[in-house]
């Protein structure tokens, strides 16, 4: 059987003051339908642009230089602007960290779930007002009926998540990209939001990419975990293996900068690493974690970044390190 997304070797382009770089260098992940992965790294290591480019929503001047995104048996790289269309916000949905962003202020709920139900699931007003009541219900928000009449800036930041989630969800997407869902939410608010979108996920039998920089939000709520350094795939396999027995020197940085992982919630600011975080426009030759890394050897400078195994297994880009 094949997977849900096959993505290989895809890369994004930005050309800007600093010069050229790649938020995304030959990513290669797999989604299986069902399953949650993480995707984690330190701020501005690529994130948010990898996973923005699986929807080919690059923001500009960004580009998809290179690779394949493969979903349902065709390649959404080569895919004209129509066919994607129908596939964006319908089969592949995405919610962000700032949901207060993507509500409009001066529209109330209501009339911004209907229009969202008439585009996307082609309801008339009166269908698309129910379907909104069912959704706002079944994303854990009472009395649904009268917050519909609501504006954004009558609910809390919890509440808002919820309504771009049950937006997310409507039209019942294989795939959910969630960046950041919850860094924006205090802690308490922040497991309710991570238990529905694990409910969500088990009822409609969709899949999740969940993009974090807290180990811990990744660590608790993925299925398989894929750490990205500058642009590239360090580290990918199961959670519990690359949480318990993480093989790159990056992801052991990441995991021993979190005191008490497995006691409970690690919630530490990923800065303990030592050194510079990247400049993604000037990446010394070979490894681009070899300044930072305490197990640095002559050989780093002339590695290929290469995992050598791929999902499911458990796969390493460390040759030095094993
Ligand atoms: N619109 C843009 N124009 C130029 N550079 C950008 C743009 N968006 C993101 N970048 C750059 O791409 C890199 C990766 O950013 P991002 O994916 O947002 O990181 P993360 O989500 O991991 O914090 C950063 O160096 C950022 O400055
Ligand atoms: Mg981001």
């Amino acid at each position: 059987m094949s997977a849900l997304m096959e993505v290989r070797d895809l890369s994004v382009g930005f050309a800007d003051a600093r010069g050229i770089f790649l938020p995304a260098d030959h990513v290669n992940l797999t989604i299986e339908a069902n399953q949650t992965v993480g995707l984690l790294g330190e701020s501005g290591c690529g994130k948010s642009v990898t996973l923005r480019s699986l929807m080919r929503m690059v923001p500009y001047p960004g580009e998809i230089v290179g690779g394949s995104l493969m979903w349902n048996g065709r390649d959404l790289c080569t895919l004209d602007r129509r066919a994607l269309t129908a596939i964006r916000g319908r089969e592949i949905s995405m919610i962000f960290q700032d949901p207060a962003a993507c509500l409009n202020p001066v529209f109330t709920v209501g009339n911004q779930m209907t229009e969202t139900l008439r585009v996307k699931a082609g309801l008339d007003r009166a269908a698309a007002r129910e379907r909104a009541i069912e959704l706002l219900s079944h994303v854990g928000i009472a009395s649904a009926r009268e917050r519909l009449s609501l504006y954004p800036h009558e609910l809390s930041g919890g509440m808002r998540q919820r309504v771009m989630i049950a937006m997310a969800i409507a039209t019942r997407p294989g795939l959910l990209l969630a960046d950041e869902p919850t860094t924006a939410l205090d802690v308490t608010i922040q497991d309710q939001i991570l238990t529905l979108l694990a409910e969500l996920k088990d009822e409609t039998g969709m899949a999740m990419i969940l993009v974090s920089h807290d180990v811990g939000v990744v660590a608790q709520n993925c299925d398989v975990i894929a750490v990205m350094y500058a642009g590239q795939i360090m580290e990918s396999g199961p959670a519990s293996a690359v949480v318990r027995r993480p093989r790159h020197p990056y992801t052991r940085a990441l995991l021993a900068a979190v005191p008490g992982l497995d006691a409970g919630r690690g919630r530490a600011p990923l800065n303990a690493i030592p050194g510079q975080p990247p400049n993604l426009a000037s990446l010394p030759p070979g490894c681009p974690f070899q300044p930072r890394c305490g197990f640095r050897t002559e050989a780093c400078a002339s590695i290929a970044v290469t995992l050598d195994a791929a999902l499911p297994a458990h796969g390493s880009a460390c040759p030095v390190v094993n």
